[in-house]
């Protein structure tokens, strides 16, 4: 998935207006939905579509029972990818813990079996459709709530906030999409540069703006420890956190030992990043 070559990936979106409210746990919704976009990317290999969709929806008596849920008003949210899909013996067992087809450690089987049970202590709905070789759909439905909805302005706990100017550097348009949406919750200006040349570039012409570079390891025309070498002749005191889809590796540890400042594995959560930006950028 994380081959030297270009893949292209298109979102489209969809979004009701004037979605009901519901009643969540950000962070943990968060977790499922970042989970489903990974999975969708990862079933894209060579590239492909993703939809998300919302929509407000009744669902009648006959539609929850088997879900166990009540009926009524749901906020129903749709991620649609045009990948390999599932057969049908796949298609039993995607919720159980640990179950996994990524080879190696690219996978540990938890991520549905925790959107399982995050969608059911929500009392919603989550449901699959999939075709092998066509794509798949996963449907959340969420209990719509009465309450009108309030402007979150506080973080789940353990998440840390800043304001300073972030490059944000991947050349996948999904991660750059959901990083720089992350980074902007949390209160940071963001550039985002999709190559290494790019990130020369702009990291050149506004290095005295810019505090902080998030560096993908694996991009499609300069390697990472490349890149981070270049950047650091720039600049010498220049911060950079590590990113890459893989764990810690000799890669990213030659690039740590010659003064890279951390390295965060991608998918990364909320709070996971808040901190080691904050600990990049306390650090004196
Ligand atoms: N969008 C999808 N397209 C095709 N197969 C999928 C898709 N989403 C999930 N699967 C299948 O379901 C399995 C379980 O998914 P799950 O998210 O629980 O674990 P994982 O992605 O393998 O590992 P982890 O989420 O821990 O990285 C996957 O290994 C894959 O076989
Ligand atoms: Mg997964």
């Amino acid at each position: 998935m994380f081959a030297q070559t270009k893949r292209q990936i298109k979102i489209y979106t969809k979004f009701q207006k004037d979605i009901w409210t519901v009643e969540v746990d950000v962070g943990q919704i968060e977790q499922v939905l970042l989970n489903l976009y990974i999975n969708a990317w990862q079933a894209m290999p060579g590239g492909g579509e993703l939809y998300l969709e919302t929509q407000n929806i009744t669902l009648d008596e006959n539609y929850v029972r088997p879900f166990k849920v009540k009926p009524g008003p749901y906020v129903k949210i749709s991620v649609t990818d045009t990948g390999v899909g599932m057969d049908e013996t796949t298609k039993q067992r995607i919720f159980e813990p640990f179950f996994t087809t990524k080879e190696g450690n690219r996978g540990t089987g938890l991520g549905l079996a925790s959107a399982y049970g995050i969608i059911k202590n929500h009392g919603g709905i989550i449901t699959v459709y999939s075709e092998k070789g066509r794509g798949t759909t996963f449907n959340i439905y969420l209990p719509a709530s009465e309450k009108e909805a309030i402007k979150q302005e506080k973080l789940a706990e353990g998440v840390l906030k800043g304001g300073e100017t972030i490059l944000f550097v991947d050349d996948e348009e999904m991660i750059i999409k959901t990083g720089k949406e992350l980074l902007e919750t949390l209160g940071y200006k963001v550039l985002i540069a999709k190559s290494g040349k790019e990130v020369i570039e702009i990291y050149r012409a506004k290095n005295e703006q810019i505090d902080m570079v998030i560096l993908d390891t694996v991009m499609p025309d300069i390697g990472g420890g490349e890149i981070y070498d270049m950047l650091k002749k720039i600049n010498p005191d220049i911060k950079v956190l590590l990113s890459s889809g893989y764990s810690m590796n000799d890669e990213i540890k030659e690039i740590l030992e010659r003064g890279c400042d951390g390295f965060i594995q991608k998918p990364f959560t909320l709070k996971e990043l808040s901190r080691k930006i904050r600990k990049i950028l306390d650090k004196e």
